[in-house]
């Protein structure tokens, strides 16, 4: 399998702690991992990506994703195969559970994408998202302040899914 990039963002570290998992589930694979705040460009170097991002505000990725979207738009994602990752709570901001990565989605979708690791959004107590297609969140949907118990599990059955589809 080819190197695997992991860009992420983090506020208040928990995602940090996310990154840390994921990498734990990857520890055979090759990967390279790379904070948003230094930009996005070496995301053109991989085929195989995963997005990661908190979500602020209501419903927004974290700001260092946030301006780097414009960014984002000028690579060309054809070939590439995307897992997302979205941070959230889903009782104290219900409304918008783990939207972030909904504006990830939208730009590397419409850039060429193959975005993998659609998950069940059984197990989960949100009253709305904009994550959901077909039945499905768009991505990989934690909640560490609520239900941190099942982040592990849900990680590993995630990194299983989405190493089939890479390349
Ligand atoms: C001001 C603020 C706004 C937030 N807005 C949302 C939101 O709209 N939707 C959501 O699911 N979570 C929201 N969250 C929860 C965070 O995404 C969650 O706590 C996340 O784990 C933080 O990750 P970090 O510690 O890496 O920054 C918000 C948290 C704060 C403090």
């Amino acid at each position: 399998m080819k190197t695997i990039g992991i860009f992420y963002a983090s506020l208040n570290k928990t995602t940090v702690g996310i990154v840390d998992e994921l990498e734990f589930f990857l520890k055979k694979d090759d990967f390279k991992t790379f904070n948003v705040k230094n930009g996005v460009k070496e995301i053109e170097n991989f085929e195989n990506l995963i997005l990661v991002t908190p979500t602020y505000g209501v419903g927004e990725a974290h700001a260092a994703w946030m301006n780097n979207l414009k960014k984002l738009e000028d690579i060309d994602f054809t070939g590439k195969v995307v897992g997302l990752v979205g941070l959230g709570n889903q009782f104290a901001f219900g409304e918008s559970f783990c939207g972030g990565i909904r504006h990830i989605y939208n730009i590397i979708k419409k850039k060429g994408a193959k975005v993998v690791g659609f998950t069940s959004i059984d197990g989960y107590h949100f009253e709305e998202t904009e994550i959901i297609e077909d039945g499905k969140f768009i991505g990989l949907a934690l909640d560490e302040e609520n239900q941190a118990s099942l982040t592990p599990k849900r990680i590993e059955n995630w990194i299983v899914d989405i190493k089939k589809e890479f390349k």
